[in-house]
Order: structure tokens, then sequence, then C-alpha cells
């Protein structure tokens, strides 16, 4: 049996809650959590620190951030009191391009775009990633029809792990109620028209009615539009 079958199995029935902390146990110093602050992320930052669940939170710091997501990232690390780790770019990498190119290539070409996702994300993740087991995300099926075809729990063959989502099959109202229940900041950006949050320059407000993600990388082909942070495995055997 592989090891996500086994751990499908294992959870099965789990709340989110008990599934991180089974998850914890079982893969000690192994697992991780990326947070990009939006509110499906800060649902499971409070799971994590409010029950002291030993799993280590980070960020991927592009440099692009709001500033309404660094207001709400200060905000949790004082209410919580307990560390998020933060990866930069790799400086030289960024050097390169930006003196390129300029601060704002992203705009200019597809290419472009991939090439400031890569160095600003990607490789960060990668450095992060790193020695790892579990990668725990806020990844939810009503996002995007790319992942309405994703599972709760899947083998990430680029990273060699196995990816969880714990509110996979939560929809807005559930993460919106138990934020609001439990008092967890959240970024304000989601009450102005953002449903999504990514870097400043390539997120803006959605019309009502248009799609989750709508407005990332608005200017692109919809075909285009993953970071590569969470494109569609490939689906290497474990
Ligand atoms: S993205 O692929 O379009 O950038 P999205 O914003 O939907 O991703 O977020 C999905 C999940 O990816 C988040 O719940 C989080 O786990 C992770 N993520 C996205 N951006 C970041 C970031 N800057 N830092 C850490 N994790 C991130
Ligand atoms: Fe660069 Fe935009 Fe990608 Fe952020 S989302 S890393 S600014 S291209």
């Amino acid at each position: 049996m592989s090891l996500t079958e086994e751990l499908n199995k294992e959870l099965q029935g789990t709340s989110p809650v008990e599934a991180l902390k089974l998850l914890a146990e079982k893969f000690s110093g192994e697992i991780v959590f990326s947070s990009s602050f939006g509110w499906e992320d800060q649902v499971i930052t409070h799971m994590i620190f409010a029950n002291n669940i030993p799993i280590k939170i980070f960020t991927l710091e592009t440099g692009r951030l709001f500033p309404e997501t660094y207001y709400v990232w200060n905000r949790t690390m004082e209410i919580y009191g307990k560390p998020i780790h933060a990866y930069y770019p790799d400086r030289a990498l960024l050097e390169e391009m930006v003196n390129k190119k300029g601060p704002s290539s992203f705009y200019e070409s597809v290419e472009n775009r991939k090439e400031c996702c890569h160095i600003r994300k990607l490789e960060p993740l990668k450095r992060a990633l790193n020695g790892n087991r579990i990668w725990v995300t806020g990844i939810r099926a009503e996002q995007s029809a790319n992942r309405l075809e994703m599972q709760n729990l899947e083998w990430d063959g680029q990273n060699n792990l196995v990816k969880f989502h714990p509110i996979f099959d939560w929809d807005l109202d559930q993460v919106k109620e138990y934020v609001r229940e439990n008092n967890i900041p959240y970024n304000t950006l989601h009450d102005r028209g953002f449903p999504s949050i990514g870097c400043q320059p390539c997120t803006r407000a959605v019309q009502p009615g248009e799609d989750f993600r709508a407005g990332r990388w608005w200017w692109e082909d919809q075909s285009k539009k993953e970071c590569g942070l969470h494109e569609t495995n490939e689906r290497m055997s474990e």
C-alpha cells in the first residue's frame, strides 16, 4: 500500500484538527504548513496554534505582498505569540532579474511572469519543503475547476511528499463562520472583493459572480493562471 493510501485510511472520519494532530505525531519534525494569510490559511493557523500542534508554519515572502497581508501576519504573531517562518527569494537571482528586466517584468509576458513566480515563490518553496514528508495547505475544492479534481490527501511527485488540505471540502460560508466564531484575525481585503490574495501587482478585486481566482494574473489566459505552487501533479509513483 502506498503512503497516501495508508494515510487516507488512517484519516478517515477525522476532523481537520484530529487529522493535523495525528499527522504531526506520526511525522514529527517532517510536517510543515504554508500560509499566505488568506482566511483559509488563518483557519488552519488557528487550529495549529490554539491546539499547540507541533507543525512548523511558513510563508513565502515574495517582497510584493499587500500592506494588509503584512498587517494580518503581524497581528497573528502578536495574538498567538508563536513563530511564522519567512522564506525570502535568493538575493542573487532576484537582483539579476530585476536589474535586467525592471521591477514589473511580470506584465510583459507569461514567460517573465513565470520567471518571477519561480524566483519569488518556487525556489524558496523548495527550501521550505526540503526534508519534510507532509505539506499542509489551505486549498479548497471550490476555489477552481482544477482544484475540484484534486484530493484532500495526495502525492506530490514534484516535491516528493504528501500534500494534505485539511479544509478541502469546506465552502466559503464555513470558512467565514469559523473565522467569526473563533475571532481569528483575517485579511481585510477579503471584505473588499478579494476572495484570493496573492502578490499586490498580480491580484485585483473580482466582480460579484466572478470566479474565485478571476482577480489573479487577470491579464493572462485562463489556462495559464497557476503560479506553479500547485500545478496539477505529475502522477509519479511513490
Ligand atoms: S496560488 O497557487 O494561487 O498562489 P493560493 O493563493 O490559491 O495559491 O493559495 C493556496 C495555498 O497555497 C495556500 O493555502 C497556501 O497554503 C499556499 N500559498 C500560496 N501562496 C503562498 C505564500 N506566499 N506563502 C506560503 N504559502 C502560500
Ligand atoms: Fe512575481 Fe506576480 Fe508571481 Fe508575485 S505573483 S511572484 S509578483 S509574478
